[in-house]
């Protein structure tokens, strides 16, 4: 008998054992989860996927053996990603009907870039399956390309999740050639990024290009171009068809602090970029890269970290895409 009810008493208790033991439990990833995984961390996939800067390397070496150019696409996709929603990966997925998606707001150079993320995406899918986000594989590739190109070296934080909800072209507040500095300035701070941020990542345009129908309306009539330089660019863009012109005129495919002695020397090659120099409110910052290449560099790495921290998500928020295209079904 006394078994029995030993066994009775068991059993009506067992479910409110149960339900105080899940009441802790999810006490425990509340209180928690905002602690533990509060922020990014260097080398976040070191025991889940060990391999994964590996293979990025890899990847990242091979596409730019194939063509350099490759690096300032993937560059550029990279702060319009961070500049949309946010760094979490949404404006890679494909516009869907009734939804215009970031997508469409991005250059057509953007695309070749989309398939080197597919390619990584392919790879680590195949040695760690759903583990690592697509806004980290946007992250780390970027990071070997400025090497590749001489520029600074640094540690890529990770652990980004991919966001649920694509952004719509009203959402992107990525600047526009045509707009003032103040308006770009509003766009950075916006953010979270400050002035100086802005103009040490505008730096990226030291392996950047553009084409002549950017900068021919320029030529006819701008004062804030040293003359020969203008010359150069009349003789350049004289040619059929809209050529391409390497923002830095001077050390085209290296990632140094030469586009900004440019500006100072009015070498910029668009209008807006030269108003960098003469600015108010920029022209200081400009100057002083100008004259310490290191400190562009030191500078340049804080702030792309700075950028890849917009608009995150983290812990158990999103998730990890399988296809960088098209969201889990
Ligand atoms: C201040 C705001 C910025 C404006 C208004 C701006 C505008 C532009 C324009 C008009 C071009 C030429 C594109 C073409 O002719 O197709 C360009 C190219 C480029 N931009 Fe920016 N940019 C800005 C900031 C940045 C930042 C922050 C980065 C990266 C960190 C960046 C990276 C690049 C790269 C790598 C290119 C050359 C590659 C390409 O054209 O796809 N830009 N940008
Ligand atoms: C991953 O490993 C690197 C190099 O050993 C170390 O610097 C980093 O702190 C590690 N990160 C984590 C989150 O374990
Ligand atoms: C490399 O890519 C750029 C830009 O997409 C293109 O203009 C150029 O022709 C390509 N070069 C080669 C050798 O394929
Ligand atoms: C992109 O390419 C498509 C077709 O190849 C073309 O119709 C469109 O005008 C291009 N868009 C831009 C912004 O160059
Ligand atoms: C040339 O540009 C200046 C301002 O940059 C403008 O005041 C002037 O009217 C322009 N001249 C012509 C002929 O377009
Ligand atoms: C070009 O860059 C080199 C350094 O890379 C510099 O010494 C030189 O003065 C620059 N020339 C011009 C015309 O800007």
């Amino acid at each position: 008998m006394v078994i029995h009810i030993n066994i009775a008493h068991k059993a009506t208790r067992e479910p409110q054992l149960k339900m105080k033991f899940t009441i802790s439990f999810l006490l425990f990833f509340l209180v928690l989860t905002p602690f533990a995984f509060s922020d990014l961390n260097v080398g976040f996939y070191n025991s889940s996927c060990p391999k994964v800067e590996y293979i990025v390397s890899q990847v990242v070496q091979t596409n730019f053996n194939i063509n350099n150019s490759i690096t300032v696409t993937f560059l550029r996709m990279h702060f319009h990603v961070c500049f949309a929603r946010g760094c979490d990966a949404s404006i890679l997925i494909d516009s869907m009907t009734g939804k215009e998606s970031e997508n469409d707001a991005t250059p057509n150079e953007s695309v070749r870039g989309y398939e080197m993320i597919d390619e990584i995406k392919n790879f680590i899918e195949k040695v760690c399956p759903s583990m690592v986000s697509c806004a980290d594989i946007i992250s780390l590739p970027t990071r070997y390309f400025i090497v590749l190109a001489g520029g600074p070296n640094y540690k890529v934080p990770t652990g980004r999740r991919d966001g649920i909800i694509i952004s719509t072209l009203e959402e992107t507040n990525i600047p526009s050639p045509r707009s003032s500095i103040s308006d770009a300035l509003k766009s950075f701070n916006s953010k979270g990024m400050t002035m100086e941020e802005m103009v040490t990542l505008l730096g990226a345009h030291t392996v950047g290009f553009t084409y002549c129908n950017l900068v021919r309306k320029r030529l006819s009539n701008d004062s804030s171009m040293e003359p020969s330089f203008g010359n150069k660019l009349v003789g350049l863009c004289s040619m059929q068809g809209d050529p391409k012109v390497f923002l830095d005129q001077n050390t085209s495919l290296v990632f140094d602090n030469q586009l900004y002695n440019q500006f100072f020397l009015e070498r910029g090659v668009l209008a807006f970029e030269q108003q960098f120099a003469s600015d108010s409110v920029t022209k200081e910052v400009v100057m002083r890269f100008t004259r310490n290449g290191e400190s562009f560099m030191e500078r340049f790495v804080d702030a792309m970290v700075e950028m890849e921290n917009i608009g995150v998500l983290l812990g158990n928020e999103g998730y990890i895409g399988k296809n960088c295209r098209v969201f889990n079904s």
